[in-house]
């Protein structure tokens, strides 16, 4: 029998973030429940719920409430034993091999694998150890930096679509099947909307990727350059963001269509293992009418 439970949500921060309490997400969940999740997550962009005990598959049970989920081609050994769509973030090593991805540097602003035709809709992470200190990871709310982005600014991006470069990871890195480049003009990836509509919410939201390569299809890359500078100085504001000092147990879900999120690095000696599912990308990206 699917367990009725009764959603309390508690905002995080002004711009975006809510913990949820009353929910034990081991268990199945009844229709309501998940709607009520599901409409909690999209007024709260990312929710938080704190003190989960979830195997790999109790994890993938809850996440497809949300959606089919995803694998990353090339990161299979990254993947707990029996459950492909679980990917395994980490710096821990085991046998000389290190047993997750992302180590434990800083990963800089971004929304996840916006380079695809159809980006993935949102993530869940799962947190099983984790450092004293550090490992924290933000949310910025791409609708609260739009309401707020200067006219000006808004004047100049309208119409327009944003390249995001599919060849460097979120730390910056080139991806090992792809070549340097100069010109960020010539760099491979999607061209998305700048100001996209929510699929769900209708709302208006900013949509970036990332800052490295980027590029505003049509611009001179001076000039290309200097508006996005423009742009992410504003968006950085602390104002437009919630940072989660994460404790064992904790599960996450991030709504990847009107967020981006970062990553504090750590002590390369501490321990952090999470498990993550990834919604599967099931539909382009629209501009917003007002846009
Ligand atoms: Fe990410």
């Amino acid at each position: 029998m699917p367990a009725q439970m009764q959603i309390e949500s508690v905002p995080l921060a002004d711009a975006l973030g809510a913990e949820v309490h009353g929910i034990d997400l081991s268990v199945p969940l009844s229709g309501e429940t998940v709607a009520a999740i599901r409409q909690t997550w999209l007024d709260h962009q990312v929710l938080v719920f704190r003190n989960q005990h979830l195997t790999d598959a109790q994890l993938t049970d809850f996440s497809r409430h949300f959606g089919d989920l995803d694998t990353v081609p090339g990161w299979e050994p990254f993947s707990p034993s029996g459950h492909p769509e679980v990917l395994i973030i980490s710096n821990v090593r085991k046998d000389g091999a290190t047993i997750g991805v992302l180590g434990d540097g800083e990963a800089s602003w971004h929304t996840d694998m916006s380079y695809l035709d159809q980006p993935p809709p949102g993530s869940l992470l799962y947190s099983l150890e984790v450092p004293d200190t550090g490992g924290d990871t933000c949310f910025m709310s791409m609708y609260a930096a739009l309401d707020a982005l200067p006219t000006d600014i808004r004047e100049a991006i309208r119409g327009k679509s944003l390249n995001h470069d599919s060849s460097h990871d979120s730390a910056g890195n080139l991806r090992s099947n792809h070549t340097a480049f100069e010109d960020v003009s010539g760099a491979p990836g999607a061209q998305h909307p700048i100001v996209r509509a929510h699929p769900e919410t209708g709302r208006p939201a900013l949509f970036l990727g990332r800052r490295l390569h980027a590029w505003i299809v049509g611009e001179s890359v001076e000039s290309s350059e200097a508006l996005l500078d423009r742009i992410w100085e504003h968006c950085t504001r602390q104002e437009f963001t919630y940072c989660h000092q994460w404790q064992r147990g904790d599960l996450l879900m991030w709504d990847n269509r009107c967020t981006m999120h970062r990553r504090d690095p750590f002590d390369a000696q501490a321990r952090r293992v999470m498990h993550r599912t990834q919604l599967k990308g099931d539909a382009p990206v629209r501009a917003a009418a007002s846009a």
